[in-house]
C-alpha cells in the first residue's frame, strides 16, 4: 500500500487507506477486530483511526472500548512502531440521560483536551498519540484556547501531529490561520464525511449536527494550502452501494443519485471491480485525493476494500464519474 506524508509533514508517513475502528470492542467482537487489524497491517496498512468516544452509542459501549482494544492488540502483536495511531477528543457525550448535541458534548476546552489525551494514552498503552484530532468544531470555546491545549501536548511529546474533524471550511481556515500566525500547532489532517454520492444539502451549524461533509470548497482549500491531508469517513454508506437490505441514508437519496449510481455500477462492471472499490478508488484518484477511513466488520469486507488500491481509474473514467 502506498504511503505518504500526512499534511506534507515529513515526520509522519501514513498508508493511503486508513482503518476505522469505531465499532471494535462493541458491535465487532475482539477476535474479529484483531483479525481485521492483522490483515490491514499485513497488507501494508499503517494508519489506524479511533476516538475517545468510540463507541458510546452502540453495543453497550461507554466510550473507550475501541482504544482499549487497540491497546490490547498492540501489546499482543508488538507492533507499536509499525502503525500511526490517530484518536480524537471533543465528541464524547456528557450526560447520557439527555439527547446528544453540541450542548451535551465534552467540547474542546484546554482542560478537557489535556485530561482526555491522558486517558487515550492510557487506553492505547502508548506514550505518544501520533495524530490527535479535535472531533467536532466547538463554537463555545475560543480557538486560541483549543490550540493552547494542543500546543501543551505537542510540546511535552504526548502528541506528534494534530488534525481536525467536522468543521466548516471557513472555521478550519480560520483556526489554521491563527495557528500559523501564533506559532501554535497546525492541523495537518482534516476528517469529514465523504462518498461518491453527494448529500442533499450542506449541514447547517445547528446544535444537533455533528458531521460535516467534504465540499468542493474544502478540496480547493486543501489543494491550495498543500499542508493538509483530507480524509473521508462513511465512504461506503453503510454498505448501501451493494446491499439491497441497506437503503441509502435519507440525505443521499437525491434526484441525481440514480444517474450517479448508474455510472458507478457501469464503471464497476466494465473494470471487473465492485462498486465499493470504485468509490474508494475514485476518492484516492481525485485531483485532491481523499484518504478513505474504512469501515469494515469482517476480513472479507476489508479484502474487498484493499482491492481499491490497485484499481486504476483513467482520466476518461474519472471525468465520466465526476460528470454524472
Ligand atoms: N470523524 C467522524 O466524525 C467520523 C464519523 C463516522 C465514522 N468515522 C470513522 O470512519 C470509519 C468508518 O465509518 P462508517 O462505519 O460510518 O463507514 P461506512 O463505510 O459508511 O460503513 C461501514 C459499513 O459498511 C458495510 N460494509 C463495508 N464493506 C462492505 C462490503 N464490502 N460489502 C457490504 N457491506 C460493507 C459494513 O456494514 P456491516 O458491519 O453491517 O456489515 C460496515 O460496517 C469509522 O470506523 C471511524 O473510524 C469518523
Amino acid at each position: 500500500m502506498k504511503q505518504h506524508p500526512l499534511g506534507n509533514d515529513p515526520t509522519v508517513h501514513v498508508s493511503e487507506l486508513c482503518l476505522g475502528t469505531m465499532y471494535f470492542g462493541t458491535r465487532i467482537d475482539e477476535p474479529t477486530s484483531f483479525a481485521i487489524l492483522d490483515r490491514f497491517v499485513d497488507a501494508g496498512g499503517t494508519f489506524i483511526d479511533t476516538a475517545n468516544c468510540y463507541c458510546f452509542w452502540t453495543g453497550g459501549g461507554q466510550g473507550g472500548e475501541s482504544e482499549r482494544l487497540i491497546g490490547r492488540w498492540l501489546r499482543s502483536r508488538g507492533l507499536r512502531d509499525k502503525v500511526v495511531l490517530a484518536t480524537k477528543v471533543g465528541a464524547a457525550i456528557v450526560d447520557r440521560s439527555r439527547p446528544y448535541s453540541a450542548l451535551n458534548r465534552e467540547g474542546l476546552a484546554a482542560a478537557t483536551i489535556k485530561a482526555e489525551a491522558a486517558k487515550s494514552l492510557k487506553h492505547l498503552g502508548v506514550d505518544r498519540l501520533d495524530v490527535y484530532y479535535t472531533h467536532v468544531d466547538d463554537r463555545a470555546t475560543a480557538f486560541e484556547q483549543t490550540l493552547r491545549g494542543l500546543a501543551e501536548l505537542v510540546s511535552n511529546g504526548d502528541v506528534a501531529v494534530v488534525g481536525a474533524s467536522n468543521y466548516p471550511t471557513w472555521r478550519l481556515a480560520l483556526i489554521r490561520d491563527i495557528a500559523r500566525r501564533s506559532g501554535l500547532p497546525l492541523f495537518r489532517a482534516v476528517q469529514m464525511r465523504h462518498s461518491y454520492l453527494e448529500a442533499r444539502h450542506l449541514r447547517v451549524p445547528a446544535p444537533e449536527v455533528s458531521q460535516f461533509p467534504v465540499t468542493p470548497e474544502l478540496l480547493d482549500y486543501a489543494g491550495t494550502d498543500g499542508a493538509l491531508t483530507v480524509l473521508g469517513y462513511s465512504a461506503l454508506l453503510e454498505g448501501a452501494y451493494v446491499r439491497p437490505d441497506r437503503p441509502l441514508p435519507p440525505d443521499y437519496d437525491t434526484p441525481g443519485a440514480d444517474r450517479r449510481l448508474g455510472v458507478l455500477h457501469a464503471v464497476a462492471s466494465e473494470l471487473g471491480a465492485t462498486p465499493n472499490q470504485v468509490v474508494l478508488a475514485w476518492m484516492l484518484a481525485g485531483t485532491v485525493p481523499v484518504t478513505p477511513v474504512l469501515g469494515v466488520s469482517s476480513v472479507a469486507q476489508l479484502d474487498e476494500a484493499l482491492g481499491a488500491t490497485t484499481l486504476r481509474l483513467d482520466e476518461a473514467t474519472m471525468r465520466r464519474l465526476n460528470d454524472a
